[in-house]
């Protein structure tokens, strides 16, 4: 049995930065403004890096650095050499790839992530063999004492055999849901909501869910805490996080760290967040400081996993991270 089996994507991304991307003004994109390169011409690119991502495989690399035994569920291309590179990383960061399903008909979900010379950046996403799991494909054994659950693509039948496999073995579930989950409103999720051990959240997603505007981010945190006997955390980039269990209400104050890189910040709090968990049941304080220290370290460096941590952090590093009752910070 593992300590964690995380549940999501695995996706193979390449960055191509190059001079010749330019943002021009436009009508044609509600924001007024595109990436183009000129039609019809040959655009050099000055650097082309690869990276693997996605929420699934970037959550399993950061538990096994943290010394849980980690296993990642998920479906990657049967032959392409995307799969073979997503599965060589994780093995080369020690966890286990048994669980893995394989698609012979979709490759692995890919990204190319278009950046100019200012770092200005735009996505490409093929989402390829990750929308294709199968609800059959999730094992109904006691595999993990804990899933930790990131998007699935708005997929309902999935979603509900991941619930219900843990919820017949007694395996506890971190849940990350994705902007597609959330499209189903607050009506189909609520039960979801109130299954899960731990729901992690951003400022908007929290506002998009409860219906409360994002210029009252304190209410629509506590209409949430209301709704479920989870541990609700809400993340607000570099304005820190909030959580809540049935007792409490805590928030975290982030480091002035300079962010290089944001890719990869709501992962790598979430995981630490569960890894802090884990080591110390029920100190939700200490939790919130593994998390911020995890994320914190990975937006400094370049890509998703690179700078996911090594080891939890001494209580000298982490009493640094500091954590108040939330009454300080939304009143
Ligand atoms: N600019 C920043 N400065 C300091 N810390 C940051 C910054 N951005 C993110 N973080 C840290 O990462 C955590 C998660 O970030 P955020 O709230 O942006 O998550 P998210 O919107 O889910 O991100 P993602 O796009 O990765 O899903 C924050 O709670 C904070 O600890
Ligand atoms: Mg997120």
């Amino acid at each position: 049995m593992y300590d964690i089996v995380t549940i999501g994507s695995a996706t193979r991304d390449a960055f191509l930065r190059s001079r010749g991307i330019k943002v021009i003004p436009t009508r044609a994109f509600p924001i007024g403004k595109a990436q183009a390169v000129p039609l019809g011409g040959k655009v050099t690119v000055d650097d082309l890096v690869f990276e693997t991502g996605g929420a699934g495989t970037n959550t399993a690399v950061a538990f096994a650095r943290l010394g849980f035994r980690t296993a990642f569920l998920g479906k990657l291309g049967a032959f392409d050499p995307g799969g073979r590179e997503v599965v060589r990383q994780l093995e080369a960061e020690g966890v286990t790839t048994k669980l893995v399903r394989r698609d012979r008909q979709h490759v692995t979900a890919y990204s190319i992530v278009l950046l100019t010379s200012k770092g200005e950046r735009t996505v490409l996403v093929y989402r390829g063999a990750a929308g294709h799991l199968h609800p059959r494909e999730i094992p109904a054994t006691r595999v993990a004492r804990w899933f930790y659950l990131s998007a699935l693509g708005g997929d309902l039948p999935l979603l509900r055999r991941v619930f219900s496999v843990a919820r017949q073995h007694r395996i506890r579930l971190a849940w990350n849901p994705g902007s597609d989950e959330l499209a189903h409103g607050q009506q189909r999720l609520r039960p979801f909501l109130n299954q899960a051990g731990i729901v992690f959240l951003n400022e908007e997603e929290t506002s998009q869910l409860t219906g409360v505007p994002l210029s009252q981010p304190g209410a629509a945190f506590r209409k949430l805490c209301a709704w479920t006997s989870a541990i609700v955390v809400v993340t607000a980039g570099n304005r820190g996080a909030v959580a809540c269990d049935d007792r409490h209400h805590y928030a975290v104050i982030p480091s002035r760290v300079k962010a290089k890189n944001r890719t990869g910040a709501g992962d790598a709090f979430g995981s630490g967040f569960v890894a802090g968990w884990l080591r110390r049941p029920g100190d939700i304080r200490f939790a919130l400081q593994v998390g911020t220290a995890n994320a914190e370290s990975v937006i400094q460096t370049f890509g998703a996993k690179r700078g996911l941590l090594r080891r939890i952090p001494r209580s000298s590093r982490l009493s640094r991270i500091r954590t108040v009752p939330n009454r300080e910070r939304y009143g």
